[in-house]
């Protein structure tokens, strides 16, 4: 069957090529792929910054938005031929750590957790795919494509869970949530706010195309400029651009007692010239707290299926700004700046 492989840490090895079939140790679950999203992290590993092979190969085949119906479920009793799901991306590390002996994977404290089509496990970006009963989660039939957006969810989903969680260390009333970045991430992280019935406001650097509309639709205001110019103070910022200008801009824009939620995994760009112990005496004067926020596990999988099963389907149709062919995989991978999110397509969902 064809699949996207990479040789991680190498850039330029992406290829479509013949491989062969999943391995029943990959699961006892047969899929066949509808559609995987290409993401930020997926070009990272393509240019050789990020990604790991599995142990003793050196190539990782790619993707881990995934989308896919089950060709055949195995044992599994809640699954059946024809079900729409898709895969979890992280499996918990084997020593277990605490977090990953709770399930809580998302919070693997030793590293060691893996991570398919990122870190030594294959991904999705093939014609056909095995996975576990447990790591496959049913998405409603009627999202139809757009279920290949649960994975980009998932990640928003835990990061609201943070910010709420965080909240309740004191009175907590927020009104007021900054989303930085109008990609993908961003977007359904000002989707999931105005859920929550907040004032949604998206800040991005670009000034025409969809997102302004996008953001618009969502009920929400759309900015330009830096975070410390919106003209009010946020007692949320979701950080999802992941450049360090924009990183402490939040962190200085955020409102006293606020929270400011990193999602964004940026790596180099320019210093800010800022003295630490003076972004730091900003904090503790305004009790601010910023956490970090990767991944999701099952709950927080749960949660996003939920919210996107309630959003506007139309709304949601438009984020997906381009689909390619698996041989179109490279153009995929290549960033247009009207981009939202760019998926492969194997077949019709
Ligand atoms: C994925 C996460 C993953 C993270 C770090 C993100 O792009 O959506 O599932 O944990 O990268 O590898």
């Amino acid at each position: 069957m064809k699949a996207v492989t990479v040789e991680p840490r190498r850039p330029g090895t992406a290829r479509l090529e013949d491989v062969a079939e999943p391995e029943p140790r990959d699961g006892s679950v047969v899929v066949e792929a509808v559609a995987v999203g290409v993401c930020g992290t997926d070009i990272e590993i393509v240019e050789g910054k990020y990604g790991w092979a599995p142990p003793g190969r050196t190539r990782l085949v790619l993707g881990h938005e995934s989308l896919g119906r089950v060709l055949d479920p195995g044992p599994s009793a809640s699954l059946r031929a024809g079900d729409l799901v898709v895969g979890i991306v992280r499996r918990p590390d084997p020593v277990p750590c605490p977090n990953c002996a709770v399930g809580e994977w998302d919070m693997c404290r030793n590293a060691q957790y893996t991570e398919r089509g990122i870190k030594q496990i294959d991904g999705f970006l093939s014609e056909r795919w095995r996975i576990e009963p447990e790591y496959a989660m049913k998405v409603d039939p009627s999202l139809g494509l757009l279920g290949v957006l649960l994975e980009p969810t998932t990640v928003v989903a835990k990061a609201w869970e943070q910010v709420a969680m965080i909240g309740q260390r004191a009175f907590w009333d927020p009104r007021t949530v900054l989303v930085t970045g109008a990609g993908p991430i961003g977007l359904l992280a000002a989707l999931l706010g105005r859920q929550r019935g907040l004032e949604v406001h998206v800040l991005d650097r670009v000034e025409g195309g969809r997102k302004p509309d996008l953001v618009r639709a969502l009920g929400a205001t759309y900015h330009t400029g830096r975070a410390t110019e919106v003209g009010f103070e946020p007692d949320v910022i979701v950080e999802c651009t992941g450049v360090g200008q924009v990183i402490v801009d939040s962190i200085r824009a955020v409102g006293a007692g606020g929270i400011v939620c990193l999602t964004g995994v940026g790596s180099g760009g320019r210093t800010t010239g800022l003295a630490a112990a003076d972004v730091a005496a900003e904090m503790v004067l305004g009790n601010n707290a910023v956490v970090g926020s990767v991944n999701a596990n099952k709950r927080h999988w749960y949660k996003a299926g939920e919210a996107l099963a309630r959003a506007d389907r139309s709304w949601l149709a438009q984020l997906i700004t381009r689909r390619e062919s698996p041989e179109g995989f490279a153009a995929a991978l290549a960033r247009s700046p009207d981009d939202i999110k760019v998926v492969v397509q194997f077949a019709e969902a």
